[in-house]
């Protein structure tokens, strides 16, 4: 029940009609017996949404885009990784004092540490947007070889020379017989709703023994997902970094160990 005691939590972003934060959040708050509830506030001006949030004593937000980067300056204080990544993606509210994270890095992480041991891994990370920089950083933490591959050569070179990563064009995909990786994560916009249709790697080259992660969502099993599973590989959908990376913002807000298990049913119900 909300009450005079709920403590307050929201996602800001633009849009955000579609978030499926707000899902995650008010059902674990409830699993977990916490008075609180969690919002989607579609922000037009973002300083004074952060007045906001100081001013009506919000405990945290989720921050999606467009804003990831852009509300640092206004933060007290950011975690190393997000330096590093120059995004957050979750800011608490500490007496008044915002300080900043990151989970979609560690979400990545726990998502393919659960299928795959990623220590010395060969890794084909596609995309070098803000995921694909978030995970291209929890990858070179784990000590991965990684070759980046993205659409915008001077993108792929800026984040790979930054990283110490090979880099190649992603169309040069479909010039190779086979992958030299163990791991092949798309973290481009390919395969995603209205676009659905497409894949950003040829079937032929998926091959046994390889796992593939879409981080791509909607839909969950992506035309990449499908074939690789059809090649045999291993695959891992978008819901579970999503599910992870909501789990880790609960714990930061409340202390206390989400169920992702949980998490998983409640976005898989919601997104079949
Ligand atoms: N599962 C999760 O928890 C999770 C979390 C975050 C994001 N995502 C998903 O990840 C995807 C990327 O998100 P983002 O935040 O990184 O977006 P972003 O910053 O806008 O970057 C988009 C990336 O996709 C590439 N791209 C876009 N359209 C493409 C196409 N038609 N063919 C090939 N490459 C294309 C871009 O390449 P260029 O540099 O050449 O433009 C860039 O690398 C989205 O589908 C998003 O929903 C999932």
């Amino acid at each position: 029940m909300i009450d005079a005691q709920t403590k307050l939590y929201g996602i800001i972003g633009n849009p955000v009609r579609h978030t499926l934060s707000p899902l995650i959040h008010n059902r674990a708050f409830k699993r977990m017996g916490l008075n609180a509830a969690y919002l989607a506030f579609e922000v037009d001006h973002l300083e004074a949404a952060l007045k906001g949030i100081r001013g009506l004593g919000l405990q945290g937000v989720s921050v999606t885009l467009p804003y990831k980067t852009d509300v640092i300056p206004y933060l007290d204080k950011i975690d190393t990784m997000s330096t590093k990544i120059k995004a957050i993606n979750t800011i608490t509210n500490e007496g008044g004092r915002l300080i900043g994270y990151n989970t979609d890095w560690s979400g990545a992480m726990a998502a393919l540490e659960e299928k795959v041991d990623l220590k010395g891994t060969r890794v084909y990370l596609l995309g070098a947007g803000g995921a694909g920089r978030a995970i291209g950083f929890g990858l070179k933490g784990r000590g991965c070889k990684v070759t980046l591959f993205n659409r915008s050569a001077e993108r792929a070179a800026q984040l790979a020379n930054e990283l110490g990563f090979d880099h190649r064009p992603l169309s040069s995909l479909a010039t190779l017989d086979r992958l030299d990786a163990d791991v092949l994560i798309n973290a481009t916009s390919a395969g995603m709703h209205p676009r659905d249709d497409v894949s950003p790697v040829p079937k032929s080259i998926l091959q046994k023994g390889v796992t593939v992660m879409d981080i791509v969502y909607h839909p969950l099993q992506t035309v990449l997902l499908r074939e690789a599973e059809e090649q045999g590989c291993q695959t891992i959908n978008g819901l579970e970094m999503l599910a992870h990376q909501g789990a880790a913002q609960l714990e930061i807000w409340t202390g206390k160990r989400a169920d992702v298990r949980q998490i998983k049913e409640d976005l898989r119900k919601a997104i079949e």
